[in-house]
């Protein structure tokens, strides 16, 4: 059965302090972090470069998931493996050869995911199935933190959980403890959260408590 995780989205954190807050992430009990890239082409925002990685990964020794929203990510995929990525994530929706990069991340020993925008359908995804380990879910347009949870996109997440029943299935947009429920009911085991854990009064607690509720409620949508 897969793990239920969760990652904090480092989008979220004050920057002015980043290794304290990996530091504080680690501590709180994340099982790993989720950096986000972004080419101001693919999404309407920039946020960090590739350097992100090796530094995050100098400070912290938790799993590092790589999310690439980046139009053309096939020709950077290896450099974040090199970096330190653990798991990179690109999107069916960008250009290139999306195979060949799911291969390349393999090739270099990472895990590769395929994310889904909310518009785009679960069959999408279909001809790179045998190239994955993660499919991640956004519950939010990509490009910005603190954005509300797009309820329709569960109906993917359970098409996908049916369909895969031993596939990691992450979900990134408007997390917190309510939603993470949701969406394990629904299937979800990974829940990738920047705003919730990183404004919360106590990150341990938030994580603990989503973690919670996010293993009963995936309880709950197995034996339904
Ligand atoms: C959005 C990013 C998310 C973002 C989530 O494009 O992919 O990872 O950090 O932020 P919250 O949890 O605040 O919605
Ligand atoms: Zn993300």
């Amino acid at each position: 059965m897969p793990k239920v995780e969760i990652f904090p989205s480092i989008l979220a954190c004050d920057m002015a302090h980043l290794a304290d807050e990996c530091r504080r992430s680690v501590t709180a009990g994340s099982d790993g972090l989720h950096l986000d890239i972004m080419d101001g082409i693919f999404v309407p925002n920039i946020s960090m470069g590739f350097d992100i990685i090796r530094v995050v990964d100098q400070i912290v020794k938790i799993p590092l998931s790589v999310h690439l929203m980046i139009i053309k990510p096939g020709p950077y995929v290896e450099k974040c493996v090199e970096l330190g990525a653990d798991t990179v994530l690109i999107h069916i929706e960008s250009e290139g050869d999306i195979k060949g990069a799911l291969r390349k991340i393999h090739a270099k020993g990472a895990r590769a995911g395929i994310t889904i925008n909310p518009e785009t359908p679960a069959s999408s995804i279909d001809g790179v199935l045998d190239e994955i380990d993660e499919i991640l879910i956004m519950s939010v347009h990509p490009g910005f933190g603190g954005q509300s949870f797009i309820a329709d996109v569960l109906d993917k997440v359970k098409t996908l959980r049916r369909k895969l029943p031993e596939m990691d299935i992450s979900i990134d947009g408007g997390i917190d403890t309510q939603t993470a429920g949701r969406s394990a009911a629904c299937g979800a085991n990974i829940f990738l959260a920047g705003s919730s854990l990183y404004r919360a009064k106590d990150m341990a607690a938030e994580i603990s408590a989503m973690r919670a509720n996010a293993q009963k409620m995936y309880n709950t949508g197995l034996n339904s």
